[in-house]
């Protein structure tokens, strides 16, 4: 299949099949493609976490309208911004490149002083804001690279962040839920998955100047 016919063939599936579990290795593949996703300057100011645990995914479902794909996906998979960009976060960062890399740390200064003022001009929201855009990214990443294992993902806005952050304790850990996406695999019943892809049609979507 061609990349655009993987884009068709992936939809927004509304009810998995709960018998149809992701292997170990299809999701250490997924996540590993999740984990090159680019973000600004390379910060990637989120962590993800992965639910498998059905008591978890019940309560998570609650806190989603009651959504059906919380609890038939075989895994959620839920984006969380981090709440506390700040100048150490920037500065184990600049640790990350040089042992990365093999560099000399001091190479890098002018690059985290950069960082270090971008991140000190922005207010607390505006910080929390571009840290939920940086996991959206991350979110793309995981729809596509979904779509080329064969592996179906529903992404969702639907439901209380701060129910999220509670049922997941993510507060302790400085971080607060973006967006998630159940994954598994569809339900022979779910009619969307014959559905067309309805879009903007191409003249009225692209601008070419
Ligand atoms: C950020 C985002 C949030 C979404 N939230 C929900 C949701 O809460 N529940 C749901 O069933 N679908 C949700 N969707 C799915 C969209 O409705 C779907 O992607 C869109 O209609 C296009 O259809 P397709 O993905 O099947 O091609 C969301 C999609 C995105 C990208």
């Amino acid at each position: 299949m061609s990349l655009i016919d993987k884009l068709n063939w992936r939809y927004a599936t509304k009810k998995f099949d709960a018998n149809k579990k992701i292997s170990p290795q299809q999701l250490a593949e997924l996540l590993a493609a999740v984990q090159l996703a680019p973000s600004s300057a390379g910060l990637q100011p989120y962590r993800i976490i992965i639910v498998s645990d059905p008591e978890v995914k019940a309560k998570l479902r609650d806190a989603a309208k009651g959504q059906q794909q919380l609890t038939t996906a075989s895994h959620v998979v839920v984006f969380a911004a981090e709440t506390n960009l700040d100048e150490a976060y920037v500065k184990r960062y600049i640790d990350l490149i040089a042992e990365t890399r093999g560099m000399d740390r001091t190479l890098l200064e002018a690059f985290e002083t950069n960082i270090i003022h971008n991140v000190n001009s922005k207010t607390e929201d505006v910080k929390i804001t571009w840290n939920h855009k940086q996991a959206y990214i991350a979110l793309g990443v995981l729809l596509s690279a979904a779509a080329d294992l064969n592996i179906d993902a529903c992404p969702m806005e639907g439901f209380e962040p701060g129910k999220f952050d509670e049922i997941l304790g993510l507060r302790e850990l400085g971080l607060t839920t973006s967006v998630i996406a159940p994954i598994g695999f569809r339900a022979e019943d779910d009619h969307l998955s014959k559905a067309k892809k309805v879009r903007r049609p191409t003249e009225e979507l692209f601008i070419h100047i």
